[in-house]
C-alpha cells in the first residue's frame, strides 16, 4: 500500500499551512547561491500545490515571504520579487487547468507596484476556480495582521458599525485577512527549525504542528502524505478529554 493510499480522506485536513524553509542551506550544501535554493523551491511549491489539489484538501497556505524578510540582502529580496512575479505569471494556466483559486495575505503595499499588479491579475483570472484555495503569505507576519485587525476594528467602533461590546474571538477572526478561511488543522515547517517565526499566530491555537528537517526545494508529495499521516494519528481533543473525544 502506497503513502497515498494510507490517508483516511475522510479524515483530510481541510486547511494545511506550510512554512517552507531551508532554500538557503539546500543551495548552500550545492555551492550554489541562496537564489538557486529558492527557484528549486518553486518546484516544490508547484509539486505540492498539485498533490493537495489531487488529495482534496479545500485550502494550502504558503508562506512565501515574511514582513522581516525585507531585511534580507537587498539581491536576494529583489531576486525573490522577480521570481515571485514570474512564477505567479506563468503558473496562472495552470492554476486555472487545476480549478485552483489565488489568493494573498500580507502587507502587500510593501511589494514593488508590478508585483501587486501580477498578484492582482492572478487572482482576478483564478477567481471563478472553485477548486482548491492557495492562499499565499506574502510580505506577512501575523504580528502586522493582528495589529491592522486592532485597526480596522477600532475605525469600525469610531464610524459606529460596531460598539465594542460586540468585540469576541469569533469577531476578531471575521477582520482578520484570513476571515473566508477556516483554521489550519496542521501546520507543515520544513528544514528542522522549531518556531513558527510570525506566521497566523491566532489562527494556529489549536492546530497540529508537524516539523520535518528536509529542506523546501527537497519537500515532495510523499513528504506531504507523511505528514497528514502523522497528522491523522493524532488525537485532537481541544481541552476535553480522550474519553469524551474519543
Ligand atoms: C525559505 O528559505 C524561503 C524564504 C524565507 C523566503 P530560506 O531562504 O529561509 O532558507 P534558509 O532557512 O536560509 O536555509
Ligand atoms: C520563515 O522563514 C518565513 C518563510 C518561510 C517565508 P525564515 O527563514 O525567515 O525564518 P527564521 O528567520 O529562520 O525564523
Ligand atoms: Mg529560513
Amino acid at each position: 500500500m502506497s503513502l497515498k493510499e494510507k490517508i483516511d480522506t475522510a479524515k483530510l485536513p481541510r486547511h494545511i499551512a506550510i512554512i517552507m524553509d531551508g532554500n538557503g542551506r539546500w543551495a548552500k550544501d550545492k555551492g550554489h547561491d541562496r537564489l538557486y535554493g529558492h527557484f528549486h523551491g518553486v518546484e516544490s511549491v508547484r509539486n505540492i500545490v498539485e498533490g493537495c489539489a489531487e488529495l482534496g484538501v479545500k485550502y494550502l497556505t504558503l508562506y512565501a515571504f515574511s514582513t522581516e524578510n525585507w531585511d534580507r540582502p537587498k539581491d536576494e529580496v529583489t531576486g525573490l520579487m522577480e521570481l515571485l512575479v514570474q512564477t505567479i505569471r506563468d503558473e496562472v494556466p495552470t492554476l486555472n487547468k487545476n480549478n485552483i483559486r489565488l489568493q494573498v495575505i500580507g502587507d502587500t503595499q510593501q511589494l514593488p507596484e508590478n508585483a501587486r499588479n501580477e498578484l492582482a491579475e492572478a487572482i482576478k483570472e483564478t477567481s471563478n476556480n472553485t477548486g482548491l484555495v492557495l492562499i499565499m503569505a506574502i510580505s506577512y507576519s501575523s504580528r502586522w495582521e493582528i495589529a491592522d485587525t486592532v485597526k480596522r476594528i477600532a475605525k469600525d467602533i469610531e464610524s459606529g458599525a460596531i460598539s465594542s461590546k460586540d468585540i469576541s474571538a469569533d469577531l476578531f477572526a471575521g477582520y482578520l485577512r484570513t476571515a473566508d478561511y477556516p483554521d489550519p488543522e496542521l501546520v507543515i515547517r520544513t528544514s528542522g527549525e522549531y518556531r513558527i517565526s510570525n506566521f497566523l499566530l491566532y489562527q494556529i491555537a489549536y492546530s497540529e504542528l508537524y516539523f520535518t528537517p528536509t529542506l523546501w526545494p527537497d519537500f515532495r508529495k510523499e513528504d506531504l502524505y507523511k505528514a497528514i499521516l502523522d497528522y491523522q494519528s493524532r488525537e485532537r481533543r481541544f481541552g476535553k478529554t480522550s474519553e469524551q473525544v474519543s
